[in-house]
């Protein structure tokens, strides 16, 4: 079901990827975190692995295992999955943002248990975290690098998605933006999914490439396509 795995086709090329959620401590054994099972960053890890890729995972909290041969890097929050990430984009050729970093983070993490006081309940403040993918579009040093990000998002129909995601890839100045639909027990954790890739040309307009549905698996091999499409369009 994987005509692609076959072909070299990533051989010589450098993919970081980043897996999973990240964790946000409020003290020493409680964090704000997300229900990303990592899947979706783990295919592509895969995927790229068999098409001959050097794969570096930059991996924050995941449900399920990685595929063997890729190079694991262990993060915990969004500000570790930044400093990681800024460094393993240096050498990449492909960069991929599947991990769901938290959005905000506590103001201060305590460095004790928080405890209990009286019947008293507790506020957190909380303040954003970095965007990661934006900073790897800022950082980009190579011109041929491809970025590739996700957007998971809650939209009546597909039109309204792609609307969404139009915004999102004009926020986040990426390549290819990964759109899936959210909601009513949609995609997180599941092994099957549905996206829709947004580009854009040369002459800034939008192309959308989808729907496509079907295993985790076989769709990161139609954003590794999608990806290398992108980076060969000045040479074909
Ligand atoms: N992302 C990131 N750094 C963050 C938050 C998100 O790099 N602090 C990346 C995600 O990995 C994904 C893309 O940005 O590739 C879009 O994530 P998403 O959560 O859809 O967008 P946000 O910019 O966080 O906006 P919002 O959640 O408010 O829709
Ligand atoms: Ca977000």
């Amino acid at each position: 079901v994987v005509p692609a795995a076959a072909a070299q086709d990533l051989a010589g090329l450098e993919v970081a990827v980043s897996v999973g959620g990240t964790r946000e401590h409020l003290d020493p054994v409680r964090f704000l975190g997300n229900s990303s099972s990592g899947r979706m960053g783990w295919a592509l890890a895969r995927a790229a692995r068999l098409r001959g890729a050097q794969v570096h995972a930059v991996v924050g909290h995941t449900d399920v295992a990685g595929p063997p041969a890729v190079e694991v890097e262990r993060v915990g929050s969004t500000a570790e999955l930044a400093t990681a990430m800024t460094r393993a984009a240096k050498t990449a050729d492909v960069v991929v943002m599947a991990a769901a970093p938290a959005d905000f983070t506590p103001r201060g993490s305590s460095e004790t248990k928080i405890k209990k006081s009286g019947d008293a309940g507790l506020s957190v403040e909380l303040v954003q975290t970095p965007d990661v993918l934006r900073g790897l579009v800022e950082a980009r040093q190579d011109p041929d690098q491809v970025i590739v990000g996700f957007a998971a998002e809650t939209a009546v129909d597909q039109a309204q998605l792609v609307d969404l995601g139009r915004a999102k890839l004009a926020r986040k100045g990426c390549d290819l933006l990964v759109l899936n639909a959210v909601g009513h027990g949609l995609v997180f954790g599941q092994e099957d999914n549905e996206i829709t890739v947004l580009s854009r040309d040369d002459d800034g307009a939008t192309l959308v490439d989808g729907p496509y549905a079907g295993s985790k698996d076989v769709l990161a091999h139609r954003i590794l396509d999608r990806a290398l499409t992108h980076r060969r369009r000045d040479t074909v």
